[in-house]
């Protein structure tokens, strides 16, 4: 995407994203190892830190069921539907929705050369919306070898109108600007039934959202007007014989109900996309996949093709590690350092599920002393973030140290990680190396890594890991901060305080799983105070610590709302956790929204 691309968001609902890797106040988001992704990125990175490990080797024909480094191997790729990204704020979810329809959709930027999208054979391609206008002096463009129409096409709004005006068509300004719910009217267009495929099915007049400032006038050469709204003549085209498709609307959103099967009627009847893209499929083509390339390296190399990977306790490096299991067995050695300052339960959960479900080969150290040793008398929030992510990098140099030759690395990193970095290096681990100054591994060590959701988008792990035999508790998870509950102890950490805040935390979460909250939330936890109030139980006045519960909605932790829990849900919360928590006589609940707030609180 070109930085000077304009900023007028005509396609947008909501206030620009902050840009990746940047926390809302602008400074880097990891600036002393502050790391915005949540989950386990932060866990592997430091694992990945430890061990000097490589740049990920990607190539332009990594893609799944041939998806491996160059020159590596290859097989049958499964049927693709190509977005191309015009900067629509939009342009993942077009990619999501496909991929619900069991159909491989990959996201690419928008000026992608013509050879390198008929290289994917793509079945069918979306041009997604953007803020531009065609008009604009810098309106990105798509290749013109698009146009010559061997691949159906659907234009979403700024797509519909590149599509219009690349095809002889007219477009201008609109007077007025169309933005939000509207109505479309299905008109039957002169000519072929065809025109209408894409709305089969669908009634004749639907609400959908619009989001748009120009509009189209006169249709190209072959095409149909096939909807309008009272402001818009052309609210949809259709040149059925060349199955180009367009539309001003925006499918992708809940906001157009037929949507999906708009989407639907695309992908499988008119460009007639097989639906193979499902976790079983993906699950075995994978397994095979990293299982040859493990043996062909191991022949390669007269190694063993030893396989290690960092299990946070989140669900990427969970699934990552279940896929690489299966792959390659005993060959696999999981580590999980037990800080300490971990959720209740958490630790056991892990033991359970890896080890004696699975079977799976998992040293477990338990660094809960070492860690709280170099936590004492700590209050400083980054202080404690620098101080736990170079411990875990110490940790992890010497378990690997114990386990002689690995050639590989596992890590969970997923598809918006891959379509978003530009460093060639995962960008949490570049950071952190910076600070990184402890002596280590040898600098020679080669590994190589496996990252088998790279083509994955969140959702799709999770159904991946439920797939394979997880836990719903460990697939279904809300995100944890890699420092865990270090940055929820505000002042220092101890084994008291922790112990205190688990109980605290253990009673939101049951009680948001009892309400059915836990998954409508982004996060929801407690958070142990360094204030202290004065309260009365039974006969008694008390002295005790103050409990402040978060439980935040979110799309991806960017920015993020207060959740307007239910009083009942609060009350029960509030007075489960005095009446069961020794040490807490009062419960407080966090009502700010990030920004001006974070989520988390230090
Ligand atoms: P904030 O508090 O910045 O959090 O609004 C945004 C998301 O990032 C998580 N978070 C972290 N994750 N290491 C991590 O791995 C950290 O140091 C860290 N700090 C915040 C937070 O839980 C939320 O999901």
């Amino acid at each position: 995407m070109p930085e000077d691309q304009p900023t007028a968001h005509v396609d947008d609902d909501r206030p620009p994203r902050p840009q990746r890797g940047k926390t809302v106040h602008g400074e880097a988001a990891n600036a002393g190892h502050r790391v915005l992704a949540p989950d386990d990125a932060e866990v592997e990175a430091y694992l990945e830190t430890a061990l000097h490990a490589p740049a990920p080797e990607r190539s332009p024909e990594d893609r799944p069921g041939g998806g491996v480094p160059r020159g590596e191997s290859s097989g049958a790729h499964p049927d693709t539907v190509v977005v191309l990204d015009f900067g629509s704020q939009y342009a993942q979810l077009i990619a999501r929705r496909i991929r619900e329809l069991n159909v491989y959709s990959e996201l690419l930027p928008f000026d992608t050369p013509w050879q390198e999208i008929v290289r994917r054979r793509p079945k069918a391609i979306v041009l997604s919306g953007g803020p531009s206008s065609v008009y604009d002096d810098h309106a990105p463009h798509p290749d013109p070898g698009l146009w010559a129409g061997d691949v159906p096409t659907l234009g979403i709004c700024y797509g519909l109108h590149l599509m219009a005006e690349a095809l002889g068509g007219e477009v201008v300004a609109a007077t007025k600007r169309e933005y939000g719910p509207a109505s479309i009217q299905v008109v039957e267009p002169d000519g072929s039934a065809d025109h209408l495929r894409l709305f089969a099915g669908t009634p004749r007049e639907q609400p959908v959202w619009m989001s748009h400032g120009d509009s189209i006038v006169r249709v190209p050469e072959g095409f149909r007007p096939t909807a309008q709204t009272q402001s818009t003549p052309v609210a949809a085209m259709a040149d059925a014989h060349r199955r180009f498709y367009g539309i001003q609307f925006h499918p992708e959103v809940v906001h157009t109900p037929a949507g999906r099967d708009l989407l639907r009627n695309f992908v499988l009847n008119i460009a007639g996309a097989r639906p193979t893209w499902t976790s079983a499929n993906f699950i075995e083509s994978t397994v095979s996949e990293i299982r040859s390339r493990v043996d062909a390296h191991a022949r390669a190399t007269g190694s063993d093709g030893r396989v290690i990977c960092a299990l946070s306790g989140g669900v990427d490096s969970a699934v990552a590690a279940t896929l690489v299991h299966r792959a390659v067995g005993d060959r696999l050695t999981c580590i999980y350092v037990d800080h300490g300052l971990m959720r209740k339960k958490e630790s056991e959960l892990l033991r359970a599920t890896f080890e004696r479900n699975l079977g799976m080969r998992l040293v477990m150290v338990d660094a809960r002393e070492r860690f709280l040793a170099r936590l004492a008398g700590v209050d400083d929030p980054e202080q404690k973030r620098r101080i736990i992510g170079d411990e875990f990098i110490r940790v992890f140099e010497e378990e690997a140290e114990k386990l002689g030759r690995i050639d590989f690395l596992t890590q969970g990193t997923l598809y918006p990680d891959v379509i978003e970095s530009t460093a060639p290096e995962t960008k949490a681990a570049q950071k952190i190396k910076t600070h990184h100054n402890v002596g280590g591994l040898p600098k020679d060590m080669r590994f190589r890594l496996i990252e088998p959701l790279r083509y994955l988008f969140k959702d799709e792990v999770r159904s991946v890991g439920l797939a394979l035999g997880l836990p719903e508790a460990m697939v279904q998870r809300q995100p944890f901060p890699g420092p865990g509950l270090a940055i929820r102890i505000i002042g220092e950490v101890t084994s008291e305080r922790l112990d205190t805040l688990r109980e605290a935390d253990w009673i939101v979460i049951d009680e948001i799983k009892a309400a059915g909250l836990y998954r409508a939330v982004w996060q929801s936890f407690a958070i142990l105070t360094p204030v202290r109030s004065v309260g009365v139980m039974g006969d008694g006045r008390t002295y005790a610590n103050v409990v402040a519960i978060r439980a935040v909605t979110s799309d991806d932790g960017m920015t993020a709302d207060w959740a307007k829990l239910p009083y009942d849900v609060l009350a029960k919360i509030s007075s489960r956790i005095v009446n069961e928590v020794p040490g807490v006589n009062r419960v407080v609940y966090d009502i700010s929204s990030k920004p001006p707030a974070t989520i988390e609180w230090e």
